[in-house]
């Protein structure tokens, strides 16, 4: 068991409302970000004592450094003590960006996570790990803290776009890989997400994933198993972030399991029907990401700094079967540029 409460459904925002009278906090604020503020605050703040609420700028480019300045600057102008709570209303960023703030200011106030997107319902609000980018490098500055309790409803997934539904799908595809072979021939048939028990799903994946990091909350071990996916993803979400059009998290996740499946593939760790199945989910619900031979250095060189890197080895997490992995596979450059080769040409690239 984690050591917080994780309510899914829809009395979760009722259940937070609770909790916090628990908590008895000196002053609450909320954390939104222009999205969250308009579709999801709304149907919360009627759960809420008395709060503040500061709204950020949506999306991944305002993940940084300057943010949590103009958060720290409002917590201090409020004159925040050490019994205040912070509620992060919003997807992966404002909980990572929201939590990272919250335990760090002042040595660390407590937090809560109110996840509205289905990547951070089935992924980023379980765990604790917080931060933020830092000069093009993903989750670069940051820590490890555990939040009061998360609290999620699938009702706020009604308003969110069906492009950013899909991306917090590739994190329950991964689930799937890494943890649950069964319910991978399952997930194989879904068309529609939006016909889909949503619920159920978030349900199962926040399952797989609690009990990763309920025996390595601080990844040394089984919980890099989570990171599949995340080494070239990674390097591509940033890589993109910094052109005119960024694909989302989720998009780059899925384009990093093609790569991180082909590289399973090409060590004999999975069968070539297994990479099809995979390819052939990611492609139905995913752009392919069109990296030319121009990009490798700068994608290599993104690698070579990933977080997950112990004494100068790039590594990385690969399947060992579906439904099963194997950690700290340490990446050679040939290998790592192959496998670039290898997807540009499974998708007709230069
Ligand atoms: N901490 C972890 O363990 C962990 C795990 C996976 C991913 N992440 C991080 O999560 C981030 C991605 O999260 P994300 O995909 O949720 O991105 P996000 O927080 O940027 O949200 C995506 C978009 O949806 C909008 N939005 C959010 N909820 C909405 C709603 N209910 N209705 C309408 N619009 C809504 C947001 O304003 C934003 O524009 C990345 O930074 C990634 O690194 C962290």
């Amino acid at each position: 068991m984690l050591n917080y409460p994780i309510h899914i459904g829809p009395d979760a925002p009722l259940a937070l409302g609770k909790a916090m009278e628990e908590l008895g906090p000196s002053a609450v604020l909320v954390i939104a970000d222009d999205n969250t503020f308009l579709s999801c605050y709304p149907r919360l703040r009627q759960h809420l004592p008395d709060h503040e609420i500061e709204v950020i700028r949506s999306g991944e480019q305002h993940k940084h450094l300057q943010t949590c300045e103009q958060i720290w600057a409002r917590m201090t102008a409020l004159s925040l003590d050490r019994k205040a709570v912070v509620v992060n209303l919003g997807g992966g960023v404002i909980g990572d960006l929201g939590g990272f703030v919250a335990s760090t200011y002042k040595r660390g106030i407590r937090f809560v996570q109110v996840p509205t997107t289905l990547l951070s319902q089935v992924d980023a609000s379980v765990g604790g790990k917080l931060g933020v980018d830092f000069r093009g490098f993903k989750n670069h500055i940051g820590v490890f803290a555990d939040p009061q309790g998360v609290y999620i409803d699938p009702a706020f997934l009604e308003t969110l776009s069906d492009r950013e539904l899909y991306s917090g799908f590739a994190e329950v595809i991964k689930h799937h890989l890494i943890a649950d072979q069964e319910g991978w021939l399952r997930l194989q048939q879904i068309e529609d997400l939006r016909k889909e028990n949503l619920a159920a799903m978030i349900e199962h994946s926040v399952a797989i994933k609690s009990h990763i990091v309920e025996k390595d909350p601080f990844e040394q071990g089984a919980r890099k198993s989570l990171n599949f996916g995340h080494t070239f993803g990674h390097a591509l979400e940033s890589e993109w972030l910094e052109r005119s059009s960024p694909f989302l998290h989720g998009e780059a996740i899925a384009a990093g399991m093609v790569m991180e499946a082909y590289m399973s593939l090409r060590r004999g760790l999975i069968y070539p029907k297994d990479y099809r199945e995979i390819k052939q989910l990611i492609d139905r619900f995913y752009p392919e990401i069109p990296i030319h031979s121009a990009d490798n250095e700068s994608l290599l060189s993104r690698m070579d700094n990933d977080k997950k890197n112990e004494h100068g080895a790039t590594l990385c997490t690969l399947l060992d079967g579906i439904g099963f992995f194997m950690v700290n596979a340490a990446l050679s450059r040939e290998e790592i540029l192959d496998t670039f080769q290898h997807y540009r040409e499974e998708y007709g690239l230069d």
